[in-house]
């Protein structure tokens, strides 16, 4: 009976979209843009990740059954958002949460979400490896009545209400941000007019975090006639994937000034591949480190003085998402659309800013 009646209210979630910091929300001109098109406003200022858990326990016996598809375990961030998910979820908090690790397998995401479906669950939560791929699926939760909520990465289908809500990273923000730091940093170091050869390594073709920070980037640097793409190639977003895509990206060009690595992981690898080939790389090095993700051995790099900034991608989704569940428990309006705030870390910034992060 609750699942029908959650079905039907998630069919009345308002078409709204919000920027979200911690677990508050604050309303934003109501729009049904996708994410990867939609900007959200830079947030530049340090501030507290700490995001305090929202859930209130249910009576003894009557916890709220989630079964989440996680992407898998391939970076920092990942990991954090595991831990952000696990932490919530909670008996204690009144949760009893199934976890799915896909190994970054779209195809094990949908097994999931089918034993999920077949296992009865009140919500599917779902972190999208990829945006596409999603409508059958989504469509048998449905029919099932049970809502979804996808987190982090967006998904595109062509029904939207094959999803109640969705809450993450404007990633196409991200890359404007990646750019903006670029442009005033070479302004500041009066290489504006300087020949920039940028090498780039993409994360999972297809995903949303790899999709906006490339189009973010691709659509700003088309401003600077001086700036080429030599390259861009995934590393997966893995450390290990984008150490041995940086090297062969070393192999071949032999003047690169700045890798965009779309995330901290992958620009570890790639500052290990820079080392090894006898350069340098950071504030006083020969490449310039641009990273996303702003995860705490990334601060510690920064500290270090090997990466020069990291464009924060916020992934403490849990109490986000528990945020979402309760309202629907309660009949209350959801938005459909919630963009987190996220900030610009440059190297200068790190040892004042890294206490005050929560991963
Ligand atoms: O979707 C968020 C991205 O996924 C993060 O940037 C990356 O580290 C993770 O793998």
């Amino acid at each position: 009976m609750k699942k029908k009646l959650i079905g039907l209210m998630a069919m009345t979630a308002l078409l709204t979209s919000a920027v979200l910091t911690g677990c508050g929300s604050s309303q934003t001109p109501a729009t049904t843009a996708a994410p990867a098109t939609t900007a959200a406003p830079a947030a530049t200022e340090a501030k507290t990740d700490a995001a305090p858990a929202t859930t209130a326990a249910p009576a003894a016996g009557e916890n709220i059954v989630v079964g989440f598809s996680q992407v898998g375990a391939e970076s920092d961030w990942r990991t954090a958002n595991t831990g952000s998910m696990k932490s919530t979820f909670t008996e204690a908090n009144g949760y009893t949460l199934i976890f799915d690790d896909a190994q970054q397998k779209q195809e094990n995401q949908l097994k999931a979400v089918r034993n999920f479906i077949q296992q009865d669950v009140d919500y599917i939560v779902i972190a999208p490896v990829t945006e596409t791929g999603w409508d059958t699926v989504l469509q048998e939760a449905k029919d099932a009545g049970i809502p979804v909520v996808i987190v982090d990465r967006m998904i595109d289908v062509s029904d939207d209400s094959l999803y109640t809500a969705w809450v993450g990273s404007n990633f196409l923000q991200e890359g404007y941000d990646a750019v903006a730091w670029l442009e005033e940093y070479l302004a500041a170091n009066n290489r504006g007019d300087e020949q920039i050869n940028i090498v780039t390594l993409q994360g999972t073709i297809g995903s949303s975090a790899q999709i906006g920070r490339t189009n973010g980037v691709e659509e700003k640097m088309a401003a600077h006639g001086n700036w080429t793409m030599l390259a861009r190639q995934t590393g997966e977003f893995t450390q290990a994937k984008g150490q041995e895509v940086m090297e062969s990206f070393l192999k071949t060009y032999d003047d690169i000034d700045v890798v965009i690595a779309e995330n901290d992981n992958m620009a570890f690898g790639a500052i290990d591949a820079v080392k090894a080939a006898g350069k340098t790389c950071g504030p006083d090095g020969d490449v310039i480190i641009i990273s996303f993700d702003a995860v705490a051995a990334a601060f510690d790099s920064m500290i270090a003085g090997d990466m020069n900034v990291s464009v924060e991608c916020n992934p403490l989704h849990g109490p986000r998402v528990a945020e979402i569940i309760q309202k629907l428990e309660k009949g209350e309006p959801v938005d459909k659309i919630a963009y987190v705030e996220e900030g610009v870390y440059p190297a200068d910034t790190a040892a004042k800013i890294k206490p005050e992060r929560a991963y």
